[in-house]
């Protein structure tokens, strides 16, 4: 009898199972974040490379990431230490992040993706390991140092030529949450889908805004080989008077967007690149958490590779309206890999939940408690912490 009713309890199980994986299924799993671990695999199999290489490199010079490793004395500014116990998020100190309003924003909106992140492991049913860690906020992270040097933080981009950025670990750019500007990323990935459109009735021309300063290589060659032809909408912005302004969705009415470097890695691709447009990207010099998922050719080619000088910019686009159907071809795979998966709130979730099992396995196990105490754990919660108003120095 007994057997009975626990065949009968495991029938019920397995249909309530099967429904919700299909309701999963419905709800599109792009923007669904309970998942489980299993499924961050599954769903997003390319996702880690910056994670598994990361691992690989500490694991390499035999090294546990200590505390003094992720101490943030030697940054003026723009750095957080976080604890991360039971899942929970605490600020242990934060560093310059709260008078300067960009720092301040960033911060949030990092700290917040990570509340995400940890939220959603919880409801998946994992337990992710008790750590400490560093995180810089500015486009330049500043870690330097020589071969011996085992400083380590989280950060948003590192310079493919620089060898002390093998110690970061990338996390997604802030604006991936939400920005000053462009607003929370799931509003404006929905407005850039508003704009949705084949190839062919797309404004034929080239957008682009920005200022030319932060990269006169890269951004004065795209100023000067665009000015005064009709084929390009190519403008400077003023973000005092707001001239030439244009929201970042409104890029995705044109058949080509392009990507600029700025002082470092520039944050606009991901909002390319939820655009249906043909993104056009010169040569990096900087990298991000999602860039090794770029594809410059063959059959799953998800963007057009330019030169940073842009002398090929003419010749690209005059080849690309020449052939529509291949600029489709480009733009399918771009919206399939990029929008549909990897950019997606889901997507960034799984890769902080795999950033943080990762780091856990080179780095040191910190103490959760205050000294003297029992009970109360070292600095605040996440949950108090954005009613802080000053920077925080708990310790
Ligand atoms: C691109 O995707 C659209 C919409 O899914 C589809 O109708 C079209 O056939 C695809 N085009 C190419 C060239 O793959
Ligand atoms: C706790 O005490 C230890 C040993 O005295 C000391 O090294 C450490 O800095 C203290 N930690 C805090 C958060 O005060």
């Amino acid at each position: 009898m007994d057997s009975v009713i626990s065949w009968k309890r495991l029938c019920l199980f397995l249909i309530a199972l099967l429904c919700f994986q299909s309701t999963l299924n419905f709800l599109g799993k792009s923007d669904y974040e309970v998942l489980f671990a299993a499924e961050c695999t599954a769903n997003f199999p390319d996702l880690y490379y910056e994670i598994d290489r990361a691992v690989k490199y500490w694991h390499d010079r035999k090294h546990t990431i200590t505390a003094e490793d992720v101490d943030i004395s030697w940054r003026n500014d723009a750095a957080v230490r976080i604890l991360i116990h039971e899942n929970e998020l605490r600020i242990l100190e934060t560093k310059g992040t709260f008078d300067n309003q960009g720092y301040r924003m960033r911060t949030l909106s990092v700290l917040s993706m990570l509340q995400e992140a940890l939220l959603s492991a919880s409801a998946g049913g994992e337990r992710l390991p008790t750590i400490e860690a560093a995180i810089v906020v500015d486009d330049m992270s500043l870690l330097s140092g020589g071969p011996d040097d085992t400083r380590s933080i989280w950060t948003f981009t590192s310079n493919i030529h620089d060898e002390s950025h093998r110690r970061h670990w990338l996390i997604p750019d802030f604006s991936m949450y939400s920005a000053r500007g462009t607003g929370s990323w799931r509003d404006m990935r929905r407005r850039a889908m508003e704009f949705d459109a084949p190839f062919s009735e797309k404004l034929p021309r080239v957008v682009w805004r920005g200022v030319r300063w932060t990269n006169e290589g890269v951004r004065g060659s795209l100023l000067d080989e665009t000015e005064g032809e009709d084929w390009a909408d190519v403008k400077v912005v003023d973000w005092e008077t707001r001239e030439n302004m244009m929201a970042q969705d409104e890029m995705c009415r044109y058949a080509f967007t392009v990507h600029t470097e700025g002082r470092s890695y520039s944050g606009r691709l991901p909002f390319l690149l939820n655009c249906n447009s043909l993104p056009l990207i010169h040569d990096l010099d900087w990298t991000t958490h999602f860039y090794h998922l770029l594809i410059s050719s063959g059959k799953n080619q998800n963007y057009v590779p330019v030169k940073r000088s842009f002398i090929d910019l003419p010749k690209t686009l005059h080849r690309y309206l020449a052939h529509p159907d291949e600029a489709q071809r480009i733009i399918n795979n771009s919206v399939a890999t990029f929008r549909e998966k990897y950019t997606s709130p889901a997507a960034t979730s799984c890769y902080f939940r795999r950033l943080i099992g990762g780091w856990g396995k080179v780095s040191f196990e910190p103490g959760v408690l205050r000294n003297g105490s029992e009970v109360r754990r070292r600095g605040v919660s996440f949950e108090e912490f954005v009613h802080v108003e000053g920077d925080y120095r708990g310790g």
